[in-house]
């Protein structure tokens, strides 16, 4: 509560008119009015970032995780020599990935806008990880095209990896915009910044196994249509491999787009199946498990283990060419490719729920209910043959020895000192 000015109580001098005291009255009132009907300060992210980033220290962080470790100097730009954006970095792919690059050498800058579509604590969490391998996330928004031209401004990178993104599907049909923010206007704001910097990029980037929408034609392969998306989601990662086209053609920027399928394990995603079931089963509480129609067989999913997911995003940056372009301008045909980045396993929810069970020693209570129509898939199943090909991409974790390093860490994270996820 604003204390009430002293002045308002304060009785009028004599001579005053009761008009004059009814048009301050009014005027008392107005203030009132304009108090308490005015804005609170704005802490969106667009304000914030334009206050946090651009200072020299935060310049000079930029530049010293760009750095790679070998300072040898080396025209051939391989493994422990490349700079790389990674966008999403405080997420679970991409905090992975900054990590993995890191350490082979390579020099990392993340971006980040912490969102809190999930727990944003998990994502300052992986933050301070990657920041004690010396990493530096910078928090900002894909579509904040100051921001990117900015980094680029300081640090010439030679690949940028993309990770950023409104995932899930069922959040689609309560925040549809989101998904256009990050996954359309985000994306176009970071290839409009890579085909004009100098030199330009190679960007390799999350699509997801969704785009196969409603296909029943299994395994999926990369060339089998995508023009059935079953949510929102689906539709703007299909929008994406479609833009992603054009700024290959017209730029000369070399694109690789990656089609995980269900991804998985420690520092995972608390929205989604694996991580609530392993939480709920321990508080007792019932997980809903869906059903597919009859005739339909069961909800199965291609469960991919992160270690794999990081090889295969590794080795698409490895193999990833440079970009032809100069200046905004296409020199030559540039190299577009997407490739799909599964288990080749399928895994029935309900053999899920059981490891799940053995594992964390406790039955889980199962509410069965049909599956709705909000974007779920009945089954997903991966064609990795050009991945192998191309990638020399080889998934080595099944799902139960996944699951046993998802557990571990979640009761390790979660379990002693109470964080709530
Ligand atoms: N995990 C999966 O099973 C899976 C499957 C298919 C595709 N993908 C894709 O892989 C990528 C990584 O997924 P993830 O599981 O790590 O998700 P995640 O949500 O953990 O990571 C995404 C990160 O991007 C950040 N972000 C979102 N919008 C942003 C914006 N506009 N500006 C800056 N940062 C922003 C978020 O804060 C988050 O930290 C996403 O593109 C996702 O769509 C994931
Ligand atoms: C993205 O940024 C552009 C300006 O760079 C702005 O015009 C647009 O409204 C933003 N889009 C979204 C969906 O936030
Ligand atoms: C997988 O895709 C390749 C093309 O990349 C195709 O030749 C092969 O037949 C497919 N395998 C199956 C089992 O469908």
């Amino acid at each position: 509560m604003v204390d009430r000015p002293p002045y308002v109580h304060r009785r009028w001098p004599n001579y005053s008119a009761p008009k004059l005291i009814f048009w301050a009255s009014i005027f008392a009132a107005l203030i009132l009015f304009i108090i308490l009907h005015s804005p609170p300060p704005d802490f969106s992210s667009d304000r914030r970032t334009t206050t946090t980033w651009g200072s020299l220290n935060w310049e000079r962080r930029v530049q010293t995780s760009a750095r790679t470790r070998s300072h040898s100097p080396s025209h051939s730009a391989g493994p422990g020599h490349l700079s790389v954006l990674v966008t999403g970095a405080a997420g679970f792919v991409g905090s992975h990935v900054s990590m993995a690059l890191k350490r082979r050498g390579d020099g990392v800058v993340g971006l980040d806008n912490f969102n809190n579509y999930y727990d944003p604590s998990l994502k300052r969490a992986r933050q301070k990880l990657l920041e004690r391998a010396g990493v530096f996330v910078v928090e900002g928004d894909i579509n904040d095209t100051a921001l990117l031209n900015k980094l680029f401004d300081i640090v010439a990178f030679t690949h940028v990896m993309h990770l950023a993104a409104q995932a899930g599907v069922r959040y689609a049909m309560k925040n549809p915009s989101s998904y256009v923010h990050s996954n359309i206007a985000g994306l176009v704001s970071l290839f409009e910044v890579c085909k004009s910097a100098n030199p330009q990029p190679a960007v390799v980037w999350a699509s997801s196994s969704s785009v196969y929408g409603l296909n029943t034609k299994v395994p999926f392969a990369e060339k089998d249509r995508t023009d059935q998306p079953a949510s929102l989601y689906a539709a703007t990662k299909k929008a994406g491999e479609e833009i992603a086209h054009t700024y290959n053609h017209i730029y000369g920027l070399s694109i690789t787009g990656l089609r995980f399928f269900t991804v998985y394990g420690p520092w995972g995603r608390p929205d989604m199946a694996y991580f609530f079931f392993t939480k709920d089963i321990l508080k007792g509480k019932p997980i809903p498990i869906f059903e597919a129609p009859d005739d339909h067989g069961s909800v199965a999913r291609d469960f991919t283990y992160i270690d794999d997911i990081v090889k295969g995003c590794v080795a698409a940056i490895d193999t990833a060419e440079k970009s032809t372009g100069s200046g905004g301008k296409k020199t030559g045909t540039a190299q577009l490719r997407v490739f799909n980045l599964g288990n080749t396993s399928p895994v029935p929810v309900t053999k899920l729920v059981s490891i799940l069970e053995n594992l964390l020693k406790k039955k889980a209570k199962k509410n069965v209910l049909p599956m709705p129509r909000n974007g779920d898939v009945l089954f997903t199943h991966a064609n990795i043959s050009y991945a192998k090909k191309e990638l020399h991409y080889k998934p080595e974790t099944d799902l139960q020895t996944g699951l046993k390093k998802f557990v571990d860490w979640y009761l390790d994270y979660y379990g002693s000192d109470k964080k709530s996820s």
